[in-house]
């Protein structure tokens, strides 16, 4: 039985002061989920990991945005697993479409990333989608197919069990334009399946969510669906209001 789990991905938002604040205000919410069998993660800024580990309950996940996949060297900027692990992290989101987008981020890099961050007991949570012009053209299968293949290659079953992935379409991230539950839940089922064919073993344990203008009125319907398993969240989760509407359409 796959636990159902929110992520919130808080982007370039909020500064060390204002996750202190949302920490506090969050205390219940976060002790009602966690003990009503939900599992709760957040990913904040670099800036506020440690000020957001030292403040959460200790089965909170904690991601960062990005990871780098060498150990250390000459990459100015960047971050390697091994210093995530250092400050107890739980792991890292690879491959949001906003760093496909702005940074390059290929299928391939993502690749290492999540080996890396694997060879470190770390988890990877791998985001996936089409852009709307591929949506439109029908080509959502090919797309994530691709994303799937690539990101997950030359790995194991018992090391793919660890992965979260996250089918995000572009065209609903931050625009207010949710994919229907029916679309969400196709394309997970998908993913399952297409995860299945390479990792047998994994199939049935990965956890796969929906992310893309999910809000406290939408969540339940998709978490209600056979493959999707969670849900990650970007405005939503910025405000403690929301996120607690949302653990409550999950729970109650
Ligand atoms: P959104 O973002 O919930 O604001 O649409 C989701 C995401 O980018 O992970």
């Amino acid at each position: 039985m796959r636990k159902k789990l929110l992520v919130g991905n808080w982007k370039m938002n909020k500064t060390i002061k204002e996750c202190e604040s949302f920490m506090q205000d969050g205390q219940k919410i976060f002790a009602y989920a966690l003990t009503h069998n939900l599992d709760l993660g957040l990913a904040p800024t670099y800036l506020c990991l440690s000020t957001l580990k030292n403040n959460a309950p200790k089965e909170m996940l904690v991601f960062a945005q990005n990871v780098h996949y060498e150990t250390n060297g000459a990459y100015t900027g960047e971050v390697s697993c091994e210093m995530l692990k250092e400050i107890y992290l739980s792991g890292s989101i690879i491959g949001h479409s906003e760093r496909r987008t702005y940074d390059n981020e290929t299928s391939l890099k993502c690749n290492l990333k999540i080996k890396s961050l694997l060879n470190n007991d770390l988890i990877p949570l791998y985001c996936v989608g089409e852009t709307e012009k591929e949506f439109d053209e029908g080509l959502t299968y090919k797309v994530i197919e691709k994303q799937i293949k690539e990101g997950l290659q030359e790995l194991n079953d018992d090391k793919v069990k660890k992965i979260i992935i996250a089918y995000e379409p572009i065209w609903s991230i931050g625009t207010g334009k949710n994919a229907s539950t029916e679309i969400a839940e196709n394309v997970c089922k998908f993913i399952r399946d297409k995860v299945r064919e390479i990792y047998p073993l994994a199939a049935e344990e990965i956890r796969i969510l929906y992310g893309g203008s999910v809000k406290p009125n939408n969540i339940k319907s998709y978490l209600l669906q056979k493959d999707i398993d969670g849900a990650l969240v970007g405005g939503a989760s910025l405000k403690t209001d929301s996120f607690s509407q949302m653990v409550h359409a999950l729970i109650d």
